[in-house]
């Protein structure tokens, strides 16, 4: 295995790596292994690994074996893009974010999004992470029968009605009405896993299916995968690089206060949307005013 050095974060998912000396490019034999492990495990973990922009957005791109665009494409020339609750125009600022994958409601897939701890206080609210693949996985055979042959509707967030009353969700406003239709049987473009395809933040509708029906399955494979037990919580800490599989894993965030201790993430997507350089979603508490 070279100089890495891997460890399991879960028995089904997730592994942290330690002896990766980040330079642009890294030896194929050192490329090779992470592209193995991203398919294997979806989640990968670096600790106390001083990694700036160029390459966290170079190592994105290599992992999953693309070319990296020649301009560093900055979310949005208006926005900041990083994760934060001090600094201004960021992404996401505030609030705990329902169980989702980036993008879900546009069809056009985002494969790997990463995130480094530039600057964390503690406590420090965590990104929780499930696996869509083991969802399906284990999905029982009555709800594999239910759910396989159907679509469902995407859309671009739901977060208020899902809140289950929680002011703190967050919500985001969009300046359109984008949505999109996919199999919950959905197959992975590039591992070819079938995932289970719905989310809490953003899946609207079984399409279909009358609307009893549906929000009934819904809630139902929410449960399933989204079972405590299938949870897996990263505690940040500055210096952390956590890549993930957009498709094959979703994340959520607990409570994040803008009051609370500094909590900034540098983000980057692979590949970029093309969306999201033209547009500013806007962002509120459930419960605000
Ligand atoms: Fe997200």
């Amino acid at each position: 295995m070279g100089n890495l050095v891997v460890r399991d974060l879960t028995p089904v998912f997730g592994a942290e790596i330690s002896g990766l000396t980040p330079k642009i490019p890294l030896d194929s034999e050192t490329l090779g292994e992470l592209r193995k492990l991203f398919d294997e495990k979806a989640l990968l973990v670096f600790r106390d690994i001083d990694v700036d922009r160029p390459f966290q957005q170079y190592l994105s791109y290599a992992i999953i074996n693309r070319d990296p665009p020649a301009q560093d494409p900055t979310v949005n020339p208006k926005r900041e893009s990083v994760v934060s609750n001090k600094v201004e125009n960021a992404i996401a600022p505030v609030g705990r974010l329902l169980w989702h994958s980036d993008m879900m409601w546009s069809g056009e897939a985002c494969e790997l999004i990463s995130l480094y701890g530039l600057e964390i206080g503690q406590p420090a609210p965590p990104t929780m992470f499930v696996s869509a693949a083991h969802a399906w996985k284990t999905l029982p055979d009555d709800l594999r029968a239910r759910a396989e042959h159907h679509e469902a509707q995407h859309v671009h967030d739901i977060s208020y009605e899902r809140s289950g009353g929680d002011a703190d969700v967050l919500t985001a406003q969009f300046d359109d009405d984008d949505c999109v239709s996919m199999p919950i049987a959905h197959r992975h473009p590039r591992t070819g896993e079938t995932l289970l395809y719905v989310c809490q933040q953003m899946t609207s509708a079984i399409v279909d299916l009358p609307k009893a029906e549906s929000d009934e399955l819904l809630e139902t494979l929410f449960e399933h995968i989204y079972a405590p037990e299938n949870v897996f919580a990263h505690q940040w800490r500055k210096d952390d690089l956590v890549m993930w599989d957009n498709l094959a894993l979703q994340h959520a965030r607990a409570n994040v206060q803008a009051e609370g201790p500094p909590r900034t993430l540098r983000k980057t997507f692979a590949p970029m949307p093309a969306w999201l350089k033209t547009h500013l979603p806007q962002f509120a508490r459930a419960g605000a005013d």
